[in-house]
Parts: structure tokens; C-alpha cells; sequence
């Protein structure tokens, strides 16, 4: 067995928080070192519960959860998005949290996890990169200790779906954004062009929430939770597809390519603009910086990733 690869994970669970969380902590090929968690889906708070209850509900070992910033380093932050229920964790009514979160700020713990570490970490982003900004700025020297930096968020060539330009992440905190994306670390962003692709359908999310294992039947619940709000017959894994690109590259395919951050459009702020012209120069334009980006997964290989680590390799189809 190949050693695992050790991780930090920024979250704003989030119904899809919780999915990649739960990849996370049930795959063999990972090590998650610390859960730093960010407003976002809902408010910090709010957040740290879901993340903490989360973990007792699977009966994690105690792995390191920290309360980072609780707004934007601009703006006020976003509405929290309706479509993840009221608690933000889709109303599942999982008891608890038993565990705490540690005293100390989630940047201080992320300076710490990384300076301490004996070689450099990945760093898997699931939410608006406040945290992650606040560390870049505040301790620069981190950067040394990151090994890569995935991020999901942003668009390659898809729609937004917090704006008609912008995904939520992004532009929850754009400033955060361009100081991660713009920071000239290994950084692999997993846009909404992949994210869509991944789905668990109405039936699947089902007959997980009758599985044996507690972490497939709050799977199961949280997907059940999003077909209903959106009267589907699917939902999507969402952030845990972002987990599944780091745990299996070879899922994924990706490009490297220029991207900006817009921080001044009006109907544009937030947006993540890459240079996909054909004759883009060798050189990124003035204020681009390039990182590799997923243009798209193979779904089926991920579904099945996630169906094994639930232990609903019957459930979770082709
Ligand atoms: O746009 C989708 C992203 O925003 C996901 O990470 C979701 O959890 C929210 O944070
Ligand atoms: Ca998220």
C-alpha cells in the first residue's frame, strides 16, 4: 500500500463540504492532517458545527478542526445558499457536535501544520480562500512547505452559479481569490466545468441511506437532501470531485493556462478569466498567472471512487 498522502482541507461545509469530507476521511490514499474551516455556505460558526458533527457522525479519529475567518477580507460575504438547507449540512439532524474545534485561528494552525511538517503538504480548498489568502499574506515563508494547492472554484469555460460570471467560492471573496490563484504556488483549480459532472442519482442516494456504513448514509442523506430541493433525480458529488482529482489524477484531465481574477466588473466580479485564446502569447498577459485548471473528469471512474470508500460499491453504479 502506497503511503498516504497527507492533506489539509478549507471547508464551508456545506452539504458538499461533508461529501468531500467524507471521501477524505474514508480513503486509504489520504492523510487528513487538519480541517480549517472558512464562512461561506453558512456562517463561520455554523460551519465548525456542521464540520465537528460531521466527524463524530463517521467517528473519526480526532483530527484538528479550526475556526478561521468568518467574513471576506473585502466584501460582507454572501448570502448562505438556500439550496444546503437550513443547518447548511442539508437538515440531516445529526446530533452533537461531542468534539471542539481548537482555540487557535485556523491561519495560525495552517502556519503551524505546514512549518512543522517534515516535507511540504497539499492543500485541498473547498470554499472562498479567506483562509488561505490571510496565510499567504500574513506568513509568506508557508509557501515553501506547499506541495500543491487545489482549489475548487471558479469557471473555465462553464456559467457561473452565484453570478452569470462568477462561482460562489470565488466570488464570495475575489480578493482572497486572486491573491491564492495570482501566488505563483502549484495551484490546480476544479472549476464548475468538472464539478457538474459527477452525480449521485435519487435512487442511489437512497438506498445509501439504508447503508451499513454511518458515512454512505449521511452521503446518502445529503444527496437525497439536494434532489429534493432541486426536484431532481440526481445530485451532484460537488466538492468531493475536487478530492477525487487530487486522490486520482489520471480521472482528470487538465490544462495549463493564464487566469485572472475580475475584481472591478460589475456584472463580472468574481469571474475567473482564463486566456484560452488559440494564439494566446507564451508569456500570460499582465495580471494572468498559470496554473493547471480540470477541464472535465471521467464520472464514472469517480463514482466509483467514492462508491469504494463508502463501502456502496452495490449502490453506486457505473
Ligand atoms: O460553487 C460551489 C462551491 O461553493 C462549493 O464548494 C460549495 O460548497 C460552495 O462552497
Ligand atoms: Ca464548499
Amino acid at each position: 500500500m502506497a503511503t498516504p498522502l497527507p492533506v489539509l482541507v478549507d471547508v464551508d461545509t456545506g452539504g458538499d463540504d461533508a461529501l468531500a469530507l467524507l471521501l477524505a476521511m474514508a480513503s486509504p490514499a489520504l492523510e487528513v492532517r487538519g480541517i480549517s474551516c472558512v464562512a461561506g455556505n453558512c456562517g463561520l460558526e455554523q460551519v465548525v458545527t456542521n464540520t465537528l458533527r460531521l466527524l463524530d457522525g463517521i467517528e473519526a479519529p480526532p483530527v484538528p478542526v479550526a475556526a478561521g475567518m468568518d467574513r471576506p477580507i473585502v466584501d460582507a460575504g454572501l448570502p448562505p445558499p438556500a439550496l444546503h438547507g437550513s443547518d447548511g449540512m442539508g437538515d440531516l439532524g445529526l446530533p452533537g457536535p461531542r468534539r471542539r474545534a481548537l482555540s487557535m485561528h485556523a491561519v495560525e494552525f495552517l502556519r503551524d501544520a505546514l512549518t512543522e511538517a517534515a516535507a511540504p503538504l497539499t492543500l485541498i480548498c473547498l470554499a472562498p480562500l479567506t483562509n488561505i489568502a490571510m496565510l499567504l499574506r500574513t506568513y509568506p515563508q508557508v509557501g515553501e512547505k506547499i506541495a500543491r494547492l487545489y482549489a475548487m472554484g471558479g469557471t473555465y469555460a462553464a456559467p457561473g452559479n452565484a453570478t452569470p460570471a462568477a462561482e460562489f467560492n470565488v466570488r464570495c471573496d475575489p480578493e482572497a481569490a486572486a491573491i491564492v490563484l495570482q501566488s505563483g504556488l502549484p495551484v490546480t483549480l476544479y472549476p464548475l466545468d468538472p464539478f457538474v459532472q459527477v452525480r449521485i442519482t435519487r435512487e442511489e442516494a437512497e438506498a445509501m441511506t439504508r447503508a451499513a456504513g454511518a458515512g454512505a448514509r449521511i452521503a446518502g442523506g445529503i444527496a437525497l437532501h439536494y434532489c429534493r430541493y432541486f426536484g431532481a433525480d440526481f445530485s451532484l458529488i460537488g466538492d468531493a470531485g475536487t478530492v477525487a482529482a487530487v486522490i486520482d489524477p489520471e480521472g482528470a484531465s487538465t490544462v495549463r493556462s493564464p487566469v485572472r481574477v475580475e475584481l472591478t466588473g460589475g456584472a463580472t466580479r468574481g469571474a475567473t478569466i482564463f486566456d484560452r485564446r488559440l494564439w494566446a502569447a507564451e508569456e500570460a498577459e499582465d495580471g494572468f498567472s498559470e496554473i493547471e485548471v480540470v477541464t472535465g473528469v471521467d464520472a464514472p471512474r469517480y463514482r466509483r471512487l467514492m462508491a469504494a470508500a463508502l463501502g456502496v460499491e452495490d449502490m453506486l453504479g457505473d
